[in-house]
């Protein structure tokens, strides 16, 4: 589905369930994170693109200070609140996304009025494609321009992050947010994450002959399953242990992952210093057209990722090995663990028998045929109509 549909769509739901026009349609995109994985919450690298499907956001300024959401993905009536009531732990749900931006919003002393809104997707939820960083993003920008809120956009990345964070609950980073707002087509973000300083790196594969490919595992993830935040707390509690505020300080020093006493640890910090590495390798190859040698470093994050940083899981694994044994140049588990997709860099010629190695590889445990999709690098949210 192009975006104009996708606008066409949202702005038709806005109509049947307000009986009115919206005023306009914003649009944010899901992310893929070709690289730097459970960093960015400890001040360190990561590299997303932003992907051409997303979140459209229909809304329509309304007198009064109500806010009302509505979601084609999702069953129920409209959630309405009044502005003023807006407090985390009101709502849990899809709901708590849309509502604790307009709450960050307040936070920060910005002051939007009454807004109704018809949310549309054309994003898998759960599927590690940032559909709630897309949904928070989408609606942060239809509230801020509707509403004349000056609000730039690391500082909107900042406020979405926080409704996440402290609204709904999820103890995640600021990847998603800014990946959504920050990225452009053709290009992937370098984000800094201590200094917040961004980078665009010029990311083309189809030019070269490549493609990203997204598979979907099946397997369901939430991040406030408690999982992703015991691993942040035990970055923390290592950077703690290591007298620095980040494991970002650590970058360079490799070695001093062995004079943490717990092996557990040791792994988590091991994780962490050779991923923001691997993030710093990969730009200079990309930035050097060698997007193909990257696919080694997607590996051996995803090694990482599985041995060390302990967030893989089997039906990752599983498409990992058969995108590998298929030929595929690399291929990585992406976003928090525990659930979602995967990603691949192959040449374009081998999706045939990449997408049937893991068809194969699932068949043989019972597992339903995973869905797999081409991610382009696209252009960032942006006001559709
Ligand atoms: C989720 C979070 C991000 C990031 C990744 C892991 O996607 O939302 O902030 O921590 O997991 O890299």
């Amino acid at each position: 589905m192009t975006t104009a549909e996708l606008a066409d769509r949202a702005a038709a739901s806005f109509r049947a369930r307000y009986d009115a026009e919206p005023d306009g349609v914003w649009f944010a995109p899901g992310r893929v994170n070709l690289i730097g994985e459970h960093t960015d919450y400890t001040g360190g690298f990561v590299l997303p693109f932003a992907l051409a499907s997303g979140i459209a956001v229909a809304a329509g300024r309304v007198p009064g200070g109500e806010l009302t959401v509505c979601s084609r993905q999702e069953s129920g009536d409209p959630v309405s609140v009044s502005l003023d009531a807006l407090m985390p732990g009101m709502t849990t749900g899809w709901a708590a996304y849309p509502l604790g931006v307009a709450w960050a919003l307040r936070e920060s002393g910005q002051r939007p009025g009454g807004t109704r809104i018809a949310v549309d997707a054309d994003l898998a939820k759960g599927a590690g494609l940032s559909s709630s960083a897309a949904l928070e993003c989408a609606t942060g920008l239809a509230l801020c321009e509707l509403q004349d809120l000056n609000v730039p956009r690391r500082e909107l990345a900042a406020l979405a992050s926080r409704a996440e964070n402290d609204f709904a609950g999820a103890p995640t980073g600021i990847m998603d947010q800014a990946a959504a707002l920050l990225c452009e087509a053709g290009h992937a973000l370098l984000l800094d994450c201590r200094s917040g300083a961004t980078e665009p790196v010029p990311l083309d594969p189809a030019a070269a002959g490549l493609t990203v490919l997204i598979v979907d595992t099946g397997a369901r993830h939430a991040h406030t399953d408690g999982r992703y935040g015991e691993r942040r707390r035990s970055c923390e509690e290592a950077a703690r242990l290591l007298g620095v505020s980040s494991l970002r300080e650590v970058t360079d020093r490799p070695d001093v992952a062995d004079m943490l006493a717990d092996a557990q640890l040791r792994r988590r910090v091991r994780h962490v210093i050779s991923e923001n590495r691997r993030v710093l390798d990969t730009v200079a190859m990309l930035r050097r057209g060698a997007i193909a040698e990257a696919g080694t470093l997607l590996s051996k994050s995803h090694a990482s990722l599985r041995d060390d940083f302990e967030v893989s899981w089997p039906e990752a694994d599983v498409a990992v090995d058969a995108i590998t044994a298929a030929g595929g140049l690399g291929a990585r588990m992406m976003g928090g663990g525990f659930g979602g997709s995967v990603l691949a860099l192959i040449r374009v010629d081998q999706r045939e028998a990449v997408v049937g190695g893991v068809a194969a590889a699932y068949a043989e445990r019972g597992w339903p045929r995973p869905a797999a999709s081409v991610a382009v690098p696209s252009a960032g949210a942006r006001r559709l109509r």
